[in-house]
């Protein structure tokens, strides 16, 4: 049974990158010199471009510290894939955000730079807020399906549909980096909240059993049922009443709060 998730269901993806941006916009006003954990992934583009306009009415982000959840490896900070551009071009210079970190992609020694990264983010202090998406597979990070939850920040193969799933963004899959560098699920969860997006009909079934079905390391995210304090806003799309009503609403074992894009309670 579900507690303290709260569920924004948006009409579309301009509502919940509108929705997600007010409520991250408000956490840093709250605290303007914390830690934020910061995700990439096509689903927070949007957010991000709404943070930037907030930016524009006076909202200012400049005082946090940022800490990246991921990176591919190897690769450089300069190819155009790299999270770290990806996060120069869409996040960082628009929203005027300059202590930013990052897994170096460019690490001779990834097992090491997983350490020296862990480290750096627990000498930083709590995470305030950690955006997340969400991979097909139930990733969150690269913290892919395994028999385990990977509990460390670590060097890790990409699963097959990840490479397939991120294929879109390179020249082809054979493009796509076979590693990558990621912050594990401990440091996730010490997060004092989280905020997961979802978008897309893609994404309804793995939501679904993420935050409703059991929680197994199959469903990396699945973990996230034992935070405290989650919000997820997801597109009308990803939320499927279909999908979480068979396994949720329909026995009754959902104590989320749940609205509808005009605001009502589900
Ligand atoms: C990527 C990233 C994740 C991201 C997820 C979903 O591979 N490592 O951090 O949340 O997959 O991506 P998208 O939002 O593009 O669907």
């Amino acid at each position: 049974m579900l507690r303290n998730i709260t569920l924004y269901a948006e009409a579309d993806y301009t509502a919940m990158s509108v929705r997600a941006a007010a409520i991250f916009a408000e956490a840093v006003k709250e605290k303007p010199t914390a830690v934020y954990g910061f995700a990439t992934g096509s689903t927070p583009e949007g957010m991000y471009r709404e943070l930037a306009k907030l930016r524009e009415n006076g909202a200012d982000f400049s005082d946090i510290t940022t800490f990246n959840l991921d990176e591919y490896h190897p690769i450089k900070p300069s190819d155009p894939q790299s999270y770290a551009y990806y996060m120069k071009e869409r996040v960082f210079g628009p929203l005027g955000i300059t202590k930013t970190n990052l897994p170096d992609g460019t690490a001779a020694d990834p097992a090491a730079e997983c350490v020296a990264y862990e480290r750096k983010l627990a000498s930083a202090g709590e995470v305030a807020m950690q955006i997340l998406g969400i991979g097909n597979n139930g990733h969150i990070g690269f913290n892919e399906p395994s028999d385990t939850f990977a509990c460390q920040a670590s060097h890790v193969p990409l699963a097959q549909a990840t490479i397939e799933a991120n294929a879109r963004f390179f020249e082809d899959a054979s493009q796509v980096p076979r590693h990558a560098l990621t912050m594990g699920l401990h440091a996730i969860m010490m997060a004092k909240r989280i905020l997961l997006l979802a978008s897309g009909e893609g994404k309804a079934q793995i939501l679904a059993q993420a935050l409703t079905g059991p929680i197994t390391p199959r469903v990396p995210a699945s973990i996230l049922q034992l935070h405290p304090c989650v919000t997820v806003v997801a597109d009308k799309t990803a939320f499927s009443a279909a999908a979480f009503g068979a396994m949720a609403f329909g026995a009754m074992a959902f104590s989320a709060t749940a609205f509808n894009a005009a605001g009502a309670p589900l």
